[in-house]
This record gives structure tokens, C-alpha cells and sequence, in this order.
């Protein structure tokens, strides 16, 4: 019996190196071929981890691989996808999936008439942290889910000279193509696949997103990528949830759950061992908690029990190392979900219904009909 999956990987830029970090940890993921437009980053990649340097896309797929990473940017996306779901081999792409709905349908369609996975990043839901606080929320320990603000601000990263961030191997942060595309395709997938994971799937987006800071680095071009998005989503359950996404407000990266016996909350989601803090409602605290003379001392906090409860975590990241956002995020983790289903015959945690979905909301929410209505 088959107990590895061949993959290969087109697109050996700044990320590429991220997924090698934890590959290694994976013994059922083997990794046997890579290529770039960018010959010399290939080459380079591809001697570093030893593995099979090809010219092009068409030459990788040659290759006795089983799955192909798209790790191009996300304007190849497509391309790359296509090519791949076209000559029978499974996939798994970087966020965004695609930048259209079409191009989403279309390789929808490519893989479904050819019985392939489709999959894709971001992966954190399968992370300890998401399985903790989901475990909790599934148990009942909030009662009903009302309400969830999840927040994906990432800072005003553009003050921190990112022309200058490089990989080991030296491949550069693409700021240009980041801050073009905008923050909210690159970012919206994360806190989209933990609300619709957890809450299930969204029937109604009202959104509001813009580029608030054009110039964002001095001595350089303006960008007209989005860099600062907010969406309120309703789930079919019910949930309401409330979501900003950006890089021009202060960092949080945090989500809170909020139901009608109490609240869930997890400080970052792109930490895969972030704890998961539960606190229950009562009309004691509640009140407690408005009275600054009780909050003002650790100890009259504690005496009132407002402090928050960390919840046991479900596993923990075997990833050691700190990203470069310095959290413990493995990115190898959907990539190892997807070819433990292939190889045992069932469905991926980030299946294509789910990977489809957070694809149309990152587009409806990047690209709103409406945005709000005029005041005269
Ligand atoms: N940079 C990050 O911090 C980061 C983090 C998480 C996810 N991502 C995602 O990962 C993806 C890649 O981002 P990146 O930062 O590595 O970009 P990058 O520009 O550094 O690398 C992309 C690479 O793909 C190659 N490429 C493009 N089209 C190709 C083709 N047709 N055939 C072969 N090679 C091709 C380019 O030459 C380039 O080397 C994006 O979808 C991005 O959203 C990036």
C-alpha cells in the first residue's frame, strides 16, 4: 500500500521557504520537484533542499508527483491551477484561490470532472488553537453563539521597511505585489476560514473596504491595493459575525465568541498555540465589571472572578520555530491534512466547498457592490 504523496512545488519565492520549514515533520508528504520562472531561485531552492530542479510548469508535470503546491504569486494563480487540474494532478494553492469568481468556477469544474482534490491556504483552523477553541464552542461552554468580532489587522507594515525583508536564502518580500493586490486578498482567508469552519456557511456580506494610504513607503510608487476592509457577515446558523482586515490600524489579530452563557477568546489566530481564554457570564461579574474600584486591582479582579480561564488545549504546533510574524504557524499543515485524505480515501479539512466559499467572500468583500449608503 502507498503510504507517501509525491508533491511538487511551482514558485520558489518568498514563501516557499516558510513550507520547508516544517516539510520535514511530515513523513507521508515527499517533496520531489520544484521550478520558477525565476531560474536561478529554482536552482537555488532546489539545491539547498536537494530535490529536482524543472525548467518550467509543463516539464514539473511530467514528473511522478501526485499533488502540486502553487506557492506563484496570486495574479499565476490561475494559470498555474489550471494547468495543474488539467493534467490530472491534485492541488493545493496559495491563498487567494483566484481573483475572480470565473476563474474560481473554472477550476472548480476542471477538478470535479476529474475526481481531484482542489485545496488551499490558509491552514490555522487545522492548528491547535482553532481545534480548542472550536472543541469549546461545539461542547456548548458559551450556550449559543450570538456574536463573533475577529479582527486581522496586521499593523502599518509598511513603516517597517519591508523592501528590506528577505528570506535565508535571500528571496525578497514582495511588497510591491502585496501592497497592489491589497491586504485583504492576501489576509481575508484567515479569519474567513475560522467563522465559516466555525459557524458555517455566510448567506449575507456587507462590506466596506478602501485604500486609505496610497503612498506607503517614502521614495517609492503609490499602490491602490485595499489595506483596510471591514464586513459584517450573517451565517446560515444564525452568528453574526464582525470582521476588519487590514494593515493601517494597530495590530490585533485576535477573535472573540461571544454567547449567551459567555465568551471565547483567542489573542492571535495566526498563532498555532495561541490559548483559547473562556469567560462565563453571570449577573454578578457582569456587574462587578463596571464598577472601576473591582477592575483597577489584580486582586479584587481576581476575588470577583473576572479574570479570564485558559482552556487545555487540544495538541500542540510540532513546529519549533518562530515565523516570520514571530508566531508558531505551520504552514505544512493543510498540505499534510490533504495527503493523509489522499492517501486514505476521504475528504480534506479544507475541502472545495469550504475552499470555494471563503474565496467568494474574500471577493465580495474585497470587491463590494455597495459601500454603505451616501449621506448628502
Ligand atoms: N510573502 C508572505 O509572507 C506570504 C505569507 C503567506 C502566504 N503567502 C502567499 O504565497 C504566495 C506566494 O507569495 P510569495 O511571497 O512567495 O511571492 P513571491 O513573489 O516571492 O514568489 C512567487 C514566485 O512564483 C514564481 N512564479 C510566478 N508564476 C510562475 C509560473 N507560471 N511558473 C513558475 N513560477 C512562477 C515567481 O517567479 C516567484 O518566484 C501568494 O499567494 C501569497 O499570498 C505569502
Amino acid at each position: 500500500m502507498k503510504n507517501t504523496v509525491k508533491i511538487g512545488i511551482v514558485g520558489c519565492g518568498f514563501v516557499s521557504e516558510y513550507y520547508m520549514r516544517t516539510m520535514n515533520l511530515y513523513k507521508h508528504v515527499e517533496l520531489v520537484a520544484v521550478t520558477d520562472l525565476i531560474d536561478e531561485r529554482a536552482k537555488k531552492f532546489a539545491d539547498h533542499f536537494k530535490v529536482k530542479c524543472c525548467e518550467n510548469v509543463e516539464t514539473l508535470l511530467k514528473e511522478n508527483i501526485d499533488l502540486v503546491i502553487n506557492l506563484t504569486d496570486p495574479e499565476n494563480h490561475f494559470d498555474v491551477s489550471k494547468a495543474v487540474l488539467s493534467s490530472n494532478k491534485h492541488l493545493y494553492s496559495e491563498k487567494p484561490l483566484t481573483l475572480s469568481l470565473a476563474d474560481a468556477k473554472e477550476l472548480e469544474s476542471i477538478a470535479k470532472a476529474n475526481n481531484l482534490f482542489l485545496s488551499s491556504a490558509p491552514c490555522t483552523i487545522l492548528g491547535p488553537s482553532a481545534k480548542t477553541l472550536k472543541n469549546a464552542i461545539d461542547t456548548g461552554k458559551i450556550g449559543k453563539v450570538l456574536v463573533v468580532h475577529i479582527e486581522m489587522d496586521d499593523g502599518p507594515i509598511y513603516l517597517m521597511n519591508p523592501d528590506t525583508w528577505k528570506t535565508p536564502l535571500g528571496v525578497p518580500w514582495p511588497y510591491k505585489s502585496e501592497f497592489d493586490l491589497g491586504s485583504s486578498f492576501e489576509h481575508l482567508g484567515y479569519p474567513l476560514s475560522w467563522i465559516v469552519t466555525m459557524f458555517g456557511s455566510v448567506e449575507n456580506v456587507v462590506a466596506s473596504s478602501h485604500c486609505l494610504v496610497p503612498l506607503k513607503m517614502e521614495g517609492k510608487e503609490p499602490y491602490s491595493g485595499t489595506d483596510y476592509s471591514v464586513a459584517v457577515l450573517k451565517h446560515n446558523s444564525g452568528v453574526v459575525s464582525r470582521l476588519t482586515c487590514g494593515i493601517v490600524a494597530p495590530m490585533n489579530r485576535g477573535i472573540t465568541v461571544t454567547g449567551d452563557k459567555g465568551s471565547l477568546y483567542v489573542e492571535d489566530i495566526w498563532d498555532n498555540n495561541a490559548p483559547v481564554w473562556f469567560q462565563s457570564n453571570s449577573s454578578f461579574k457582569l456587574k462587578a465589571a463596571r464598577k472601576k474600584i473591582i477592575t483597577r486591582f489584580g486582586i479584587t479582579r481576581l476575588v470577583f472572578g473576572l479574570n479570564k480561564k485558559k482552556l487545555p488545549m487540544i495538541g500542540k504546533s510540532k513546529a519549533s520555530f518562530k515565523g516570520g510574524n514571530n508566531v508558531n504557524m505551520d504552514y505544512m499543515l493543510g498540505i499534510a491534512d490533504l495527503c493523509d485524505a489522499i492517501l486514505n480515501d476521504r475528504d480534506p479539512v479544507l475541502d472545495i466547498d469550504l475552499v470555494m466559499h471563503i474565496n467568494e467572500l474574500t471577493l465580495a468583500i474585497n470587491h463590494p457592490n455597495s459601500v454603505g449608503y451616501t449621506i448628502d
